[in-house]
C-alpha cells in the first residue's frame, strides 16, 4: 500500500505512528492543520499530540481552514493545549474555554488566513499537518475533502506532517483546483470567470525535504444528520424562494439566477432543498461549503455545478459521494479558501450570498457571531467575505428566540458583524425586507413591519418615533439602546 500511496520512494522511510508524530511538537510552536468544517481535517496527529500534552504539557497556537471534526478542538483545549486558535471553530468544549478566557481565539474572515500568513501578520508556521491521499513522484500531495488553508501552511511551514487516509479513493484526485495568487504587489488576477473555470492545477505542490513524517490512517470524515425544515426554517425558505421567483419575473434575475453561496446550519440547507421544489434551472454554486442539498441538486439535473472548499454532508451523501467520484468529477471542484471565498471573484460573478445571523437590527446591521454582545458562538465563519461583495447578500434568522423571550430583531445589534452597507435583504419566518436602495430612515419601517415578531413591534416602533423626533441620519437613543438586551439580562426576556 505504502508503494501505491507514496509514489516518491525516498519518502516511504518517513513513514511513523501517530504517537511518534506527536514528538515532533515543542512548547510554543504554531502550528498549521487542514480541516475546514467536517471535510479533510486531520483525524490522527492533533488527537495523539492532545493525548501527549495530557502527561507532558505543552501549548501551541493552532492555525486551520475553519472548524474541525473528531473532537480535534475539544480534545486539546480540555487538554490545555491551546493558547491561540484561528479562523473558527463550532466545539462547544473549545467555545467554553474561549468564553472562560482560557485561551486566545481570533475570528478572522476565512479568505483572509492566507493573507495575514503570506503577509507576516500571523507567526510564521511551524509545523504543517495535512491529510492527502497520496504523496507523487515529485513530492506533491493530493487533497482529500477540502482545501482550506492547505496551500499556504504547506508553502510557510518548517516541517510538514502528512496524513495519508487511505479510506478516500485514489480517484478523488481532478476534484481539486490549486491556484496560488502569490503577495502584494505581485499578486495574480483570478480568472475565473464561472462556477466551473479551473485556473491551477490537481495537486499541492510540496518540497519533499520538510516532509518529516507520514502517518496512514484510514477514518472518514464525520458526518452530520440533516434536520429536515420545520415550520421556521420552511417558511424562512419560502420566503426567499418567492424573493428570487419575484426578482425573475421583473427582469433583474434569469431562472438560472446566479451562483448561490449558502452558509452551513438548518436554515441554509432548507432553503437549499427548497430550490428542489422550484421552477429554477441550470443553478450553480460559489460557495464555502456543500451541503447535502447541492448533491441533491446535481443529482436531479437542477444544479449544473458547485465549487466550494471543503463538504460537510450526512453519511448517506458522503458515502454516495466517495462512491461516485467519477460522477461528480465534472460538476464539483474544491478550491483553496482564499480563492472560494476571493473578493475578486465573488463581485465578477455576482453571487447570491445567503448567510445566518443571531439577531439583526432595524438599520439592516447584523450580529453573527456574539451571543448578548460578548460571547463567542462559532464566528464570522466566511459570511463577511460573501456578504460584502455579493450581488445580493441575504440574512436570514427567526424572528425571537429561546422561547420568544429574545427579540432577534434589535434597536442595535450588541456586535457588528456585518455593518448595514453589506446587507441587501433580511428574512424571519415572517416576512422579507429588501433594504435594496433605502436609505436608513426608509429601512427601519420595513423592517418593523415585514420581519418582527408581533410581540415586539408596538415597542419597536414607538423606539424608532421617538428616535427618529430627535433627528439625525441614522436616529438612536443611545442611553435607550441596549435596552432589550438589559431587560432580557434582569428578566430573563425581552419583553416589557
Ligand atoms: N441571542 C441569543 N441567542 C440566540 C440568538 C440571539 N439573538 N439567536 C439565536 N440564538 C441561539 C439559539 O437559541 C441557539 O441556541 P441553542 O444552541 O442553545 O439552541 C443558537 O443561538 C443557534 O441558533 P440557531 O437558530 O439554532 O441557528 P443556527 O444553528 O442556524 O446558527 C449561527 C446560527 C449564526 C450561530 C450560525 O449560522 C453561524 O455561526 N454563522 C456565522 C458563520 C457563517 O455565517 N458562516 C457562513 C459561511 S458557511
Amino acid at each position: 500500500m505504502y508503494e501505491e500511496r507514496i509514489k516518491r520512494a525516498a519518502l516511504r522511510d518517513k513513514v511513523i505512528s501517530a504517537e511518534e508524530s506527536a514528538t515532533f511538537f515543542k512548547d510554543g510552536m504554531v502550528v498549521g492543520a487542514s480541516g475546514f468544517t467536517r471535510g479533510g481535517d486531520t483525524k490522527v496527529v492533533l488527537k495523539a499530540l492532545a493525548k501527549r500534552a495530557q502527561s507532558d504539557p505543552l501549548k501551541i497556537q493552532l492555525f486551520t481552514g475553519a472548524s474541525l471534526g473528531h473532537g480535534n478542538d475539544a480534545d486539546l483545549s480540555n487538554a490545555n493545549a491551546l493558547t491561540k486558535r484561528l479562523p473558527f471553530q463550532v466545539d462547544t468544549d473549545l467555545r467554553n474555554h474561549i468564553n472562560h478566557g482560557d485561551l486566545l481565539f481570533i475570528d478572522q474572515h476565512l479568505g483572509e488566513t492566507n493573507e495575514a500568513l503570506i503577509n507576516g501578520d500571523l507567526p510564521k508556521i511551524d509545523i504543517a499537518v495535512i491529510e492527502a491521499t497520496q504523496i507523487l513522484e515529485d513530492g506533491s500531495i493530493v487533497p482529500t475533502t477540502s482545501i482550506g488553508n492547505n496551500v499556504v501552511f504547506l508553502d510557510l511551514a518548517d516541517k510538514v506532517i502528512i496524513e495519508i487516509n487511505t479510506a478516500i479513493p485514489l480517484e478523488i484526485r481532478g476534484l481539486h483546483d490549486i491556484f496560488r495568487v502569490g503577495k502584494a504587489p505581485n499578486k495574480q488576477i483570478i480568472p475565473i470567470t464561472s462556477s466551473s473555470t479551473r485556473i491551477g492545477t490537481d495537486t499541492i505542490s510540496v518540497d519533499p525535504n520538510k516532509i518529516i513524517g507520514i502517518v496512514f490512517h484510514e477514518i472518514t470524515d464525520m458526518t452530520g444528520d440533516i434536520v429536515p425544515p420545520d415550520e421556521i426554517t420552511g417558511a424562512i425558505a419560502d420566503n426567499i424562494l418567492d424573493f428570487l421567483a419575484h426578482e425573475v419575473k421583473k427582469g433583474r434575475l434569469t431562472d438560472s439566477l446566479l451562483p448561490l453561496q449558502c452558509g452551513i446550519g438548518k436554515v441554509a440547507n432548507a432553503v437549499m432543498a427548497g430550490f428542489s421544489k422550484s421552477d429554477f434551472k441550470n443553478l450553480t454554486m460559489y460557495s464555502e461549503v456543500l451541503q447535502d442539498s447541492t448533491f441533491e441538486l446535481i443529482d436531479a439535473g437542477m444544479m449544473d455545478f458547485a465549487s466550494s472548499t471543503s463538504m460537510t454532508v450526512s453519511q448517506n451523501c458522503y458515502n454516495k459521494f466517495i462512491n461516485n467520484l467519477d460522477t461528480y468529477r465534472d460538476k464539483v471542484v474544491f478550491r483553496p479558501q482564499n480563492i472560494s471565498n476571493a473578493a475578486e471573484v465573488i463581485r465578477r460573478l455576482g453571487v447570491i450570498g445567503i448567510n445566518t445571523a443571531l439577531e439583526v437590527d432595524m438599520y439592516g446591521n447584523v450580529n453573527s457571531t456574539h451571543v448578548g454582545g460578548t460571547k463567542m458562538m462559532n464566528g464570522i465563519g466566511g459570511s463577511g467575505d460573501f456578504a460584502r461583495n455579493a450581488y445580493m447578500s441575504i440574512f436570514v434568522t427567526s424572528s425571537t428566540a429561546k422561547g420568544n423571550n429574545i427579540s432577534s430583531v434589535v434597536p442595535m445589534v450588541s456586535h457588528h458583524d456585518h455593518t448595514e452597507h453589506d446587507v441587501d435583504v433580511l428574512v424571519t419566518e415572517k416576512g422579507l425586507a429588501d433594504l435594496r436602495g433605502l436609505a436608513p430612515r426608509e429601512r427601519v419601517p420595513v423592517i418593523i413591519n415585514n420581519i418582527v415578531h408581533e410581540d415586539y413591534r408596538d415597542e419597536f416602533m414607538d423606539y424608532f418615533n421617538r428616535a427618529k423626533a430627535k433627528g439625525g441620519q441614522t436616529p438612536h437613543l443611545l442611553d435607550e439602546v441596549y435596552k432589550w438586551h438589559n431587560r432580557f439580562n434582569e428578566t430573563g426576556s425581552m419583553k416589557a
